[in-house]
Protein backbone atom coordinates (compact mmCIF):
# COMPACT_ATOMS: atom_id res chain seq x y z
CA UNK A 1 0.00 0.00 0.00
CA UNK A 2 1.66 3.03 -1.31
CA UNK A 3 1.41 5.97 -3.60
CA UNK A 4 1.18 2.93 -6.06
CA UNK A 5 -1.58 2.06 -5.54
CA UNK A 6 -5.58 2.66 -4.76
CA UNK A 7 -7.13 1.10 -2.04
CA UNK A 8 -10.47 -0.01 -2.53
CA UNK A 9 -13.16 -1.70 -0.09
CA UNK A 10 -9.89 -3.72 0.81
CA UNK A 11 -8.74 -4.57 -2.21
CA UNK A 12 -5.36 -2.79 -3.81
CA UNK A 13 -5.31 -1.21 -7.81
CA UNK A 14 -1.52 -0.26 -9.02
CA UNK A 15 -1.87 3.03 -10.12
CA UNK A 16 -1.61 4.29 -14.01
CA UNK A 17 -2.05 7.44 -16.12
CA UNK A 18 -5.75 6.71 -16.13
CA UNK A 19 -5.95 6.82 -12.12
CA UNK A 20 -7.92 10.01 -11.64
CA UNK A 21 -9.79 8.87 -8.20
CA UNK A 22 -9.87 11.43 -5.62
CA UNK A 23 -9.82 10.65 -1.41
CA UNK A 24 -13.14 12.71 -1.39
CA UNK A 25 -14.95 10.21 -3.88
CA UNK A 26 -13.26 7.17 -2.38
CA UNK A 27 -14.32 8.16 1.23
CA UNK A 28 -18.29 7.70 -0.03
CA UNK A 29 -17.53 4.51 -1.51
CA UNK A 30 -18.80 1.91 1.06
CA UNK A 31 -21.32 4.64 2.56
CA UNK A 32 -24.54 2.17 0.75
CA UNK A 33 -26.87 5.14 1.66
CA UNK A 34 -29.35 2.53 0.10
CA UNK A 35 -28.82 0.53 1.92
CA UNK A 36 -28.95 2.49 5.15
CA UNK A 37 -32.75 1.71 6.93
CA UNK A 38 -34.92 4.88 6.90
CA UNK A 39 -32.41 6.77 5.04
CA UNK A 40 -34.59 8.33 2.32
CA UNK A 41 -32.62 6.36 -0.48
CA UNK A 42 -33.21 3.48 1.43
CA UNK A 43 -37.31 4.40 1.84
CA UNK A 44 -37.43 4.45 -1.68
CA UNK A 45 -35.72 1.53 -2.95
CA UNK A 46 -37.84 -0.44 -0.44
CA UNK A 47 -41.01 1.02 -1.91
CA UNK A 48 -40.27 0.64 -5.31
CA UNK A 49 -39.00 -3.40 -4.23
CA UNK A 50 -42.31 -3.76 -2.13
CA UNK A 51 -44.14 -2.48 -5.55
CA UNK A 52 -42.21 -4.84 -7.78
CA UNK A 53 -42.88 -7.81 -5.29
CA UNK A 54 -46.62 -7.19 -4.74
CA UNK A 55 -47.57 -7.10 -8.70
CA UNK A 56 -45.56 -9.10 -9.96
CA UNK A 57 -45.54 -12.86 -8.71
CA UNK A 58 -44.84 -16.11 -10.99
CA UNK A 59 -46.95 -18.84 -11.25
CA UNK A 60 -47.04 -19.93 -7.50
CA UNK A 61 -47.51 -16.63 -6.29
CA UNK A 62 -43.53 -16.00 -6.05
CA UNK A 63 -42.05 -12.54 -6.99
CA UNK A 64 -40.76 -12.67 -10.29
CA UNK A 65 -38.44 -9.85 -9.78
CA UNK A 66 -35.03 -10.79 -7.74
CA UNK A 67 -34.04 -7.62 -6.42
CA UNK A 68 -29.72 -7.30 -5.64
CA UNK A 69 -28.33 -4.07 -4.02
CA UNK A 70 -25.09 -5.33 -2.54
CA UNK A 71 -22.62 -5.51 -5.40
CA UNK A 72 -19.58 -3.68 -5.37
CA UNK A 73 -19.38 -0.62 -7.54
CA UNK A 74 -15.87 -1.50 -8.35
CA UNK A 75 -16.09 -2.64 -11.79
CA UNK A 76 -14.01 -3.14 -15.06
CA UNK A 77 -14.02 -0.56 -17.86
CA UNK A 78 -15.75 -3.92 -19.86
CA UNK A 79 -18.28 -3.83 -17.60
CA UNK A 80 -19.30 -0.26 -17.86
CA UNK A 81 -18.64 0.27 -21.35
CA UNK A 82 -17.83 -2.46 -23.84
CA UNK A 83 -20.52 -5.44 -22.42
CA UNK A 84 -22.96 -2.46 -23.17
CA UNK A 85 -21.75 -1.97 -26.83
CA UNK A 86 -20.32 1.27 -25.95
CA UNK A 87 -17.60 2.03 -28.53
CA UNK A 88 -14.53 2.55 -27.91
CA UNK A 89 -14.04 6.11 -28.99
CA UNK A 90 -17.59 7.23 -27.18
CA UNK A 91 -17.59 10.30 -25.18
CA UNK A 92 -19.12 8.73 -21.94
CA UNK A 93 -15.85 7.18 -21.85
CA UNK A 94 -13.64 10.12 -21.47
CA UNK A 95 -11.56 10.42 -18.16
CA UNK A 96 -13.06 13.76 -17.49
CA UNK A 97 -16.59 12.30 -16.93
CA UNK A 98 -15.64 9.11 -14.59
CA UNK A 99 -13.75 7.87 -11.66
CA UNK A 100 -10.74 5.41 -13.01
CA UNK A 101 -9.09 3.23 -10.47
CA UNK A 102 -6.92 2.79 -13.09
CA UNK A 103 -6.82 1.77 -16.79
CA UNK A 104 -9.01 -1.49 -16.63
CA UNK A 105 -11.03 -0.76 -13.54
CA UNK A 106 -13.75 2.22 -12.49
CA UNK A 107 -16.16 2.98 -10.00
CA UNK A 108 -19.34 2.49 -12.29
CA UNK A 109 -20.96 5.27 -13.89
CA UNK A 110 -24.14 3.21 -13.83
CA UNK A 111 -26.11 0.00 -12.94
CA UNK A 112 -26.49 -0.87 -16.60
CA UNK A 113 -22.50 -2.17 -16.54
CA UNK A 114 -24.18 -5.11 -14.55
CA UNK A 115 -27.11 -5.90 -17.17
CA UNK A 116 -24.78 -8.42 -19.03
CA UNK A 117 -23.27 -10.48 -16.02
CA UNK A 118 -26.89 -10.68 -14.17
CA UNK A 119 -28.25 -11.91 -17.74
CA UNK A 120 -25.95 -14.29 -17.95
CA UNK A 121 -26.48 -16.16 -14.00
CA UNK A 122 -29.45 -16.69 -15.78
CA UNK A 123 -31.97 -14.16 -14.42
CA UNK A 124 -34.71 -13.03 -16.46
CA UNK A 125 -36.30 -10.05 -13.95
CA UNK A 126 -34.04 -8.65 -11.62
CA UNK A 127 -33.73 -4.38 -10.09
CA UNK A 128 -30.21 -3.91 -9.12
CA UNK A 129 -29.46 -0.95 -6.43
CA UNK A 130 -26.59 0.68 -6.25
CA UNK A 131 -23.99 3.69 -6.14
CA UNK A 132 -22.84 5.28 -9.15
CA UNK A 133 -19.91 7.66 -9.78
CA UNK A 134 -19.47 10.28 -12.34
CA UNK A 135 -17.37 13.41 -12.85
CA UNK A 136 -19.50 16.40 -12.46
CA UNK A 137 -19.97 19.62 -11.11
CA UNK A 138 -21.56 19.77 -7.39
CA UNK A 139 -24.83 21.86 -7.09
CA UNK A 140 -28.18 21.33 -6.10
CA UNK A 141 -28.68 19.03 -8.02
CA UNK A 142 -25.63 17.06 -9.40
CA UNK A 143 -23.76 15.36 -6.64
CA UNK A 144 -20.19 13.04 -8.10
CA UNK A 145 -21.96 9.79 -5.95
CA UNK A 146 -25.65 9.01 -6.59
CA UNK A 147 -27.56 5.87 -6.69
CA UNK A 148 -29.73 3.80 -9.21
CA UNK A 149 -32.12 0.65 -9.57
CA UNK A 150 -32.05 -0.82 -12.49
CA UNK A 151 -35.08 -2.88 -14.09
CA UNK A 152 -34.46 -5.76 -16.60
CA UNK A 153 -37.19 -7.97 -17.51
CA UNK A 154 -36.82 -10.85 -20.48
CA UNK A 155 -39.29 -13.03 -22.50
CA UNK A 156 -39.69 -15.81 -24.30
CA UNK A 157 -41.68 -16.31 -27.29
CA UNK A 158 -44.16 -17.96 -25.12
CA UNK A 159 -44.33 -15.32 -22.21
CA UNK A 160 -45.19 -12.94 -24.71
CA UNK A 161 -47.74 -13.64 -27.28
CA UNK A 162 -49.12 -16.08 -24.63
CA UNK A 163 -52.22 -13.39 -23.73
CA UNK A 164 -52.18 -12.65 -27.38
CA UNK A 165 -54.96 -14.03 -29.82
CA UNK A 166 -53.37 -16.77 -32.33
CA UNK A 167 -50.30 -15.84 -30.42
CA UNK A 168 -48.26 -19.21 -31.30
CA UNK A 169 -48.41 -17.87 -35.29
CA UNK A 170 -46.47 -14.85 -33.68
CA UNK A 171 -42.35 -14.62 -33.78
CA UNK A 172 -39.61 -13.07 -31.83
CA UNK A 173 -37.18 -12.73 -34.24
CA UNK A 174 -37.37 -12.04 -38.40
CA UNK A 175 -34.15 -12.52 -40.79
CA UNK A 176 -33.80 -9.85 -43.58
CA UNK A 177 -35.18 -6.90 -41.41
CA UNK A 178 -34.14 -3.43 -41.29
CA UNK A 179 -33.60 -1.19 -38.34
CA UNK A 180 -36.04 1.55 -38.21
CA UNK A 181 -36.56 4.25 -35.61
CA UNK A 182 -38.97 2.01 -34.33
CA UNK A 183 -37.33 -1.71 -33.83
CA UNK A 184 -34.04 -3.50 -34.46
CA UNK A 185 -33.69 -4.90 -37.89
CA UNK A 186 -33.82 -8.79 -36.06
CA UNK A 187 -37.10 -8.01 -33.97
CA UNK A 188 -40.54 -8.36 -35.24
CA UNK A 189 -42.31 -5.11 -34.90
CA UNK A 190 -45.42 -7.28 -33.06
CA UNK A 191 -42.51 -8.35 -30.87
CA UNK A 192 -41.27 -5.04 -30.18
CA UNK A 193 -44.73 -3.06 -29.52
CA UNK A 194 -45.52 -5.76 -26.90
CA UNK A 195 -42.61 -5.27 -25.10
CA UNK A 196 -42.18 -1.67 -24.97
CA UNK A 197 -46.36 -1.57 -24.08
CA UNK A 198 -45.19 -3.75 -21.23
CA UNK A 199 -42.14 -1.69 -20.21
CA UNK A 200 -43.89 1.43 -20.72
CA UNK A 201 -46.70 -0.03 -18.56
CA UNK A 202 -44.88 -1.22 -15.68
CA UNK A 203 -43.07 2.64 -15.89
CA UNK A 204 -46.25 4.29 -15.87
CA UNK A 205 -47.61 1.78 -12.81
CA UNK A 206 -44.50 2.19 -10.73
CA UNK A 207 -44.88 6.05 -10.87
CA UNK A 208 -48.18 6.10 -10.16
CA UNK A 209 -48.00 3.73 -7.22
CA UNK A 210 -45.25 6.28 -5.64
CA UNK A 211 -46.50 9.35 -6.30
CA UNK A 212 -50.56 8.94 -6.43
CA UNK A 213 -52.82 8.65 -9.66
CA UNK A 214 -52.87 12.45 -10.55
CA UNK A 215 -49.07 12.42 -11.51
CA UNK A 216 -48.43 13.20 -15.58
CA UNK A 217 -46.33 11.37 -17.31
CA UNK A 218 -44.30 11.95 -20.68
CA UNK A 219 -41.92 9.65 -22.72
CA UNK A 220 -39.13 11.20 -25.00
CA UNK A 221 -37.58 9.14 -27.39
CA UNK A 222 -33.83 9.34 -26.75
CA UNK A 223 -30.37 7.23 -27.09
CA UNK A 224 -28.23 4.69 -25.78
CA UNK A 225 -25.67 1.96 -27.52
CA UNK A 226 -27.54 -0.34 -25.28
CA UNK A 227 -31.50 -0.24 -25.96
CA UNK A 228 -33.42 0.45 -29.38
CA UNK A 229 -35.99 2.16 -28.99
CA UNK A 230 -35.13 3.87 -26.05
CA UNK A 231 -36.90 6.58 -24.45
CA UNK A 232 -36.91 8.73 -21.37
CA UNK A 233 -39.57 9.14 -18.52
CA UNK A 234 -40.34 12.54 -17.37
CA UNK A 235 -42.83 13.42 -15.01
CA UNK A 236 -44.34 16.90 -14.03
CA UNK A 237 -42.78 18.50 -11.11
CA UNK A 238 -43.26 22.25 -10.24
CA UNK A 239 -44.59 23.44 -13.29
CA UNK A 240 -41.62 21.40 -15.18
CA UNK A 241 -40.91 18.48 -16.80
CA UNK A 242 -38.38 16.50 -15.04
CA UNK A 243 -36.30 13.52 -16.58
CA UNK A 244 -36.26 10.58 -13.93
CA UNK A 245 -35.28 7.63 -16.01
CA UNK A 246 -33.71 5.78 -19.36
CA UNK A 247 -35.09 2.76 -20.51
CA UNK A 248 -35.75 0.82 -24.06
CA UNK A 249 -35.76 -2.64 -25.85
CA UNK A 250 -32.44 -3.90 -24.62
CA UNK A 251 -29.71 -4.69 -28.12
CA UNK A 252 -30.29 -8.44 -29.25
CA UNK A 253 -26.44 -8.17 -29.61
CA UNK A 254 -26.36 -7.55 -25.50
CA UNK A 255 -28.31 -10.59 -25.07
CA UNK A 256 -26.94 -12.72 -27.58
CA UNK A 257 -23.37 -12.81 -25.74
CA UNK A 258 -24.99 -13.15 -22.53
CA UNK A 259 -26.39 -16.42 -23.21
CA UNK A 260 -30.21 -15.18 -23.97
CA UNK A 261 -30.23 -14.94 -27.57
CA UNK A 262 -33.36 -16.92 -27.59
CA UNK A 263 -35.31 -13.97 -25.95
CA UNK A 264 -36.27 -9.99 -25.86
CA UNK A 265 -35.93 -7.50 -23.18
CA UNK A 266 -36.58 -4.23 -21.90
CA UNK A 267 -34.31 -2.23 -19.76
CA UNK A 268 -34.91 0.77 -17.21
CA UNK A 269 -32.53 2.64 -15.11
CA UNK A 270 -34.02 5.43 -12.86
CA UNK A 271 -32.23 7.75 -10.59
CA UNK A 272 -33.18 7.04 -6.99
CA UNK A 273 -32.18 10.46 -6.00
CA UNK A 274 -34.43 12.04 -8.23
CA UNK A 275 -37.56 10.42 -7.54
CA UNK A 276 -36.80 11.22 -4.14
CA UNK A 277 -36.24 15.01 -4.55
CA UNK A 278 -39.49 14.76 -5.78
CA UNK A 279 -41.12 12.83 -3.73
CA UNK A 280 -40.34 14.56 -0.31
CA UNK A 281 -39.60 18.03 -2.35
CA UNK A 282 -35.47 17.71 -1.04
CA UNK A 283 -34.03 20.98 -2.62
CA UNK A 284 -31.03 19.92 -2.65
CA UNK A 285 -28.65 16.36 -3.37
CA UNK A 286 -26.37 17.59 -0.60
CA UNK A 287 -28.76 16.30 2.20
CA UNK A 288 -28.81 12.63 1.11
CA UNK A 289 -25.14 13.30 2.60
CA UNK A 290 -26.14 14.89 5.98
CA UNK A 291 -25.93 12.42 9.13
CA UNK A 292 -28.08 15.59 11.00
CA UNK A 293 -31.05 13.67 13.20
CA UNK A 294 -33.24 16.82 12.33
CA UNK A 295 -33.05 15.30 8.53
CA UNK A 296 -32.54 11.72 9.02
CA UNK A 297 -35.60 11.28 11.62
CA UNK A 298 -37.92 12.49 9.50
CA UNK A 299 -37.94 9.38 7.53
CA UNK A 300 -37.98 6.85 10.40
CA UNK A 301 -41.80 5.44 9.48
CA UNK A 302 -43.09 2.28 11.17
CA UNK A 303 -44.21 1.41 7.95
CA UNK A 304 -42.72 1.97 4.38
CA UNK A 305 -46.03 3.15 2.53
CA UNK A 306 -46.66 5.95 5.80
CA UNK A 307 -46.63 9.63 4.19
CA UNK A 308 -43.65 11.77 4.81
CA UNK A 309 -44.30 14.80 5.78
CA UNK A 310 -40.37 16.42 4.71
CA UNK A 311 -39.80 19.74 6.68
CA UNK A 312 -37.21 21.69 5.11
CA UNK A 313 -34.55 22.24 8.25
CA UNK A 314 -34.03 25.88 7.36
CA UNK A 315 -37.38 27.18 6.31
CA UNK A 316 -38.06 28.27 9.55
CA UNK A 317 -35.52 31.39 10.91
CA UNK A 318 -33.66 30.29 13.88
CA UNK A 319 -33.00 32.68 17.09
CA UNK A 320 -30.14 33.00 19.34
CA UNK A 321 -30.13 34.66 23.11
CA UNK A 322 -27.41 34.43 25.16
CA UNK A 323 -27.14 33.51 28.58
CA UNK A 324 -23.96 34.81 31.17
CA UNK A 325 -23.91 33.12 34.48
CA UNK A 326 -20.75 33.30 37.39
CA UNK A 327 -20.04 29.91 38.33
CA UNK A 328 -20.42 28.42 41.68
CA UNK A 329 -17.84 28.94 44.31
CA UNK A 330 -16.25 32.55 45.12
CA UNK A 331 -12.72 33.82 44.58
CA UNK A 332 -12.38 30.81 41.68
CA UNK A 333 -11.70 28.16 44.51
CA UNK A 334 -10.94 24.79 42.82
CA UNK A 335 -14.22 23.46 44.78
CA UNK A 336 -16.32 25.80 42.76
CA UNK A 337 -15.00 25.15 39.53
CA UNK A 338 -15.70 21.16 39.71
CA UNK A 339 -18.85 21.37 40.62
CA UNK A 340 -19.82 22.99 37.23
CA UNK A 341 -19.57 21.05 34.21
CA UNK A 342 -20.48 21.73 30.54
CA UNK A 343 -22.26 18.77 29.65
CA UNK A 344 -24.81 19.48 33.02
CA UNK A 345 -25.74 22.44 31.51
CA UNK A 346 -26.21 21.27 28.09
CA UNK A 347 -28.26 18.65 29.22
CA UNK A 348 -30.22 21.38 31.78
CA UNK A 349 -31.08 23.48 28.19
CA UNK A 350 -32.11 20.20 26.29
CA UNK A 351 -34.40 19.02 29.05
CA UNK A 352 -36.50 22.64 29.58
CA UNK A 353 -35.98 23.87 25.76
CA UNK A 354 -36.06 20.26 24.01
CA UNK A 355 -36.27 20.09 20.36
CA UNK A 356 -36.77 24.19 20.03
CA UNK A 357 -32.73 24.20 20.98
CA UNK A 358 -31.02 23.52 17.77
CA UNK A 359 -27.14 24.40 19.30
CA UNK A 360 -25.73 25.50 22.47
CA UNK A 361 -22.08 27.29 22.17
CA UNK A 362 -19.55 28.79 24.24
CA UNK A 363 -19.16 32.21 23.39
CA UNK A 364 -17.13 33.75 26.06
CA UNK A 365 -15.38 33.15 29.57
CA UNK A 366 -14.01 35.81 31.44
CA UNK A 367 -12.25 35.50 35.31
CA UNK A 368 -12.54 38.75 37.20
CA UNK A 369 -9.19 40.27 37.97
CA UNK A 370 -10.07 41.06 41.05
CA UNK A 371 -12.22 38.51 42.73
CA UNK A 372 -11.07 35.81 40.83
CA UNK A 373 -14.61 34.53 39.94
CA UNK A 374 -15.68 32.91 36.82
CA UNK A 375 -18.28 33.59 34.51
CA UNK A 376 -18.92 31.66 31.10
CA UNK A 377 -21.70 32.82 28.32
CA UNK A 378 -22.95 30.85 26.31
CA UNK A 379 -25.59 31.60 23.02
CA UNK A 380 -28.28 28.90 22.73
CA UNK A 381 -29.46 28.94 18.83
CA UNK A 382 -33.46 27.62 19.13
CA UNK A 383 -35.64 26.50 15.91
CA UNK A 384 -38.93 25.20 15.23
CA UNK A 385 -39.12 22.88 12.93
CA UNK A 386 -42.24 23.68 12.17
CA UNK A 387 -43.46 27.36 12.90
CA UNK A 388 -41.30 30.38 12.73
CA UNK A 389 -40.50 31.17 17.09
CA UNK A 390 -41.74 34.76 18.11
CA UNK A 391 -39.35 36.41 20.44
CA UNK A 392 -42.02 35.95 23.63
CA UNK A 393 -41.78 32.65 22.81
CA UNK A 394 -38.10 32.01 22.83
CA UNK A 395 -37.68 34.81 26.03
CA UNK A 396 -40.09 32.48 28.14
CA UNK A 397 -38.01 29.25 27.25
CA UNK A 398 -35.05 31.11 27.95
CA UNK A 399 -35.92 32.71 31.08
CA UNK A 400 -37.14 28.76 32.17
CA UNK A 401 -33.35 28.52 31.76
CA UNK A 402 -32.04 30.64 33.46
CA UNK A 403 -33.94 29.87 36.51
CA UNK A 404 -33.61 26.38 36.30
CA UNK A 405 -29.27 27.07 35.95
CA UNK A 406 -29.54 29.00 38.98
CA UNK A 407 -31.52 26.52 41.05
CA UNK A 408 -29.85 23.44 40.03
CA UNK A 409 -26.28 24.34 38.96
CA UNK A 410 -26.08 27.35 41.49
CA UNK A 411 -24.82 29.44 39.29
CA UNK A 412 -25.41 33.60 39.36
CA UNK A 413 -27.14 34.88 36.57
CA UNK A 414 -25.35 37.72 34.80
CA UNK A 415 -29.04 38.09 33.73
N1 LIG B 1 -27.77 3.56 -17.77
C1 LIG B 1 -28.55 4.66 -18.31
C2 LIG B 1 -28.10 5.95 -17.60
O1 LIG B 1 -27.47 5.88 -16.58
C3 LIG B 1 -30.02 4.48 -18.06
C4 LIG B 1 -30.57 3.28 -18.79
C5 LIG B 1 -30.67 2.04 -18.17
C6 LIG B 1 -31.04 3.42 -20.09
C7 LIG B 1 -31.21 0.95 -18.83
C8 LIG B 1 -31.59 2.35 -20.75
C9 LIG B 1 -31.66 1.13 -20.14
O2 LIG B 1 -28.39 7.04 -18.07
Amino acid sequence: VGQDSVEVLGHSFPRDHFTNVTPKVLSKVGRNLHNQAHHPLWLIKERIKAHFYSAYTGRWGTPLFSVHDNLSPVVTVEQNFDSLLIPPDHPSRKPGDNYYLNRTTMLRAHTSAHQSEMVRSGLDAFLLAGDVYRRDEINASHYPVFHQMEGVRLFSSHELFSKVKNGEELSLFESGGRRTPHKQEMHTLEAVKLVEFDLKRTLTRLVTHLFGEDLEVRWVDCYFPFTHPSFEMEVRFQDDWMEVLGCGVMEQELLNSSGAGNKLGWAFGLGLERLAMVLYSIPDIRLFWSQDERFLKQFRVQDIHQPICFQLLSKYPPLHNDISFWLPGSRGSEEGRESFTQNDFYELVRSVGGDLVEKVSLVDEFTHPKTGRRSLCYRIVYRHMEHTLTQQEVRLIHQQIERAAEVELGVQGRY
